[in-house]
């Protein structure tokens, strides 16, 4: 037996020769299938270096276990054949793996497994040998917790809801020149805009490129059929009911994406010093949240029920006609919500479900849209010139009260767009230090 930083290894060896010790350490040899019993039937298992039945590795036709002190570390087989980590199976400078899977063999078994220092190895029935760091091993784990936190940490990251009142302490400002010189800014801005969903970027010069530079600072700018980016200032004429003065209910954006964008940039060049031109946010994780918890019903409602989205109309000449179909509420498959479509102007009047869902979802919106609005939920504010609001897309509603534009000060604001992709992307490559 093997001790290792706690982990208690035994070392199974199988010889090709048949033993009634090979029910002993494979108790489940019966329910083996015909490809494993075929490849075990003239095997012997040698069980090196230790008697404890807990240890043992073979414990099932496809899963390799490591006994430790904290529990036991299981793998599939098939996985760590397919994860192997030697240079022919896997590409080190561009970290892929490389196993052809036209010739690869499903049924491969493990002949022999032992650790070594802090190495384990296997033989493999298919001739090969793989060697995997424990370290490598443990962070790759099939156990719930280290699931989950790999997802919290590395895949999406913590969130933090909020309403109202708790909104004040979310809010988390970043001068422009900061997050554009300086790393350790450009990562806390992007954290501030993963937890809360929103933050402003103060400091901004009064330049129409500023909100493209911050966001070329992150990756690039995400296009859509209004261009790079759009200009929100009161039209007499428009395609697009975000340019007109009067109020803007709360929405997200492009809903008839596929892929919506991921978070909006909007810089605010000229406010107007009239009433009015006031944002609106309301954090739709917040109320989806208490959905859940308060009326399942509604909250099954809104995250089962396909609503087609569209846009038809034309920019600068280029016509376009956009449908998708996704609930107000997207889950991933752990139920968290992942994205929020929701816009009243945007969605089609084709609704392509049964008559009695529509009835139901209508009931669930009227729920849910009186939470958006309601005021210990949604807040207001109103940009000052040189700030950036950044916000999540796929999270919070926004939209803005009317305004008068004054005859020497018109409002004008730049926005554009950005992928979540490639803020992870940027996120998990500033954590690195790279
Ligand atoms: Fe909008
Ligand atoms: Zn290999």
């Amino acid at each position: 037996m093997y001790f290792f930083n706690g982990f208690i290894i035994p070392v199974v060896r199988y010889h090709k020769t048949n033993s009634a010790l090979l029910k002993t350490i494979l108790p489940s040899i019966n329910q083996l299938c015909s490809v494993h019993v075929r490849n075990l039937k003239n095997i012997k298992v040698d069980v090196v270096s230790n008697k404890s039945e807990s240890a043992a590795m073979f414990n099932s036709k496809d899963i390799i276990t490591i006994s430790t002190k904290n529990g036991p570390l299981k793998f599939p087989s098939v996985w760590l054949r397919d994860n192997c980590q030697c240079p022919n199976c896997f590409h080190q400078e561009s970290q892929s793996r490389t196993i052809d899977w036209g010739h690869f063999d499903f049924n491969t078994i493990p002949l022999a497994v032992e650790l070594k220092e802090t190495d384990l190895s296997i033989e493999w029935s298919d001739n090969h040998k793989s060697t995997y760091s424990l370290s490598w091993l443990i962070e790759r784990s099939f156990t719930k917790e280290k699931r989950t936190r790999y997802r919290k940490d590395c895949y999406r990251f913590n969130r933090v809801v909020w309403n109202a009142e708790d909104f004040k302490k979310c809010l988390k400002t970043f001068d422009y020149n900061d997050v554009m010189t300086d790393n350790n800014t450009l990562l806390l801005w992007l954290n501030a805009l993963t937890t809360y969903g929103v933050s402003i970027i103060t400091g901004t010069p009064d330049d129409i490129e500023s909100s493209k530079k911050l966001g070329h600072r992150v990756a690039f700018i995400r296009e859509t059929h209004y261009g790079e980016r759009f200009i929100v200032k009161a039209r007499r004429v428009t395609t697009n009911v975000a340019y007109l003065a009067a109020p803007l209910q709360l929405h997200t954006d492009l809903p008839y994406y596929d892929y919506t964008p991921g978070v909006i940039l909007l810089h605010c060049l000229v406010q107007t010093p009239s009433i009015g031109g006031e944002t609106q946010l309301t954090d739709c994780l917040y109320v989806a949240e208490y959905l859940k918890k308060n009326d399942p019903e509604t909250y099954k409602v809104l995250t089962t029920t396909y609503v087609d989205w569209n846009d038809i109309g034309q920019e600068d000449g280029n016509h376009f006609h956009s449908i998708n179909r996704a609930p107000v509420l997207c889950e991933d498959d752990f139920g968290d919500i992942v994205e929020v479509n929701f816009s009243q102007p945007q969605r089609d009047s084709h609704f392509n479900v049964p008559l009695e869902q529509a009835v139901e979802w209508y009931k669930a919106m009227s729920i849910f849209t009186r939470l958006l609005y309601s005021k210990e939920n949604t807040v207001f504010f109103k940009m000052n010139e040189g700030e950036i609001l950044t916000f999540d897309n796929r999270r919070l509603v926004h939209g803005r009260t009317g305004y008068d534009d004054d005859n020497d000060k018109k409002r004008r604001i730049i926005g554009c767009y950005l992928d979540w992709d490639e803020i992870y992307s940027k996120i998990r490559v500033l954590r690195k230090g790279v």
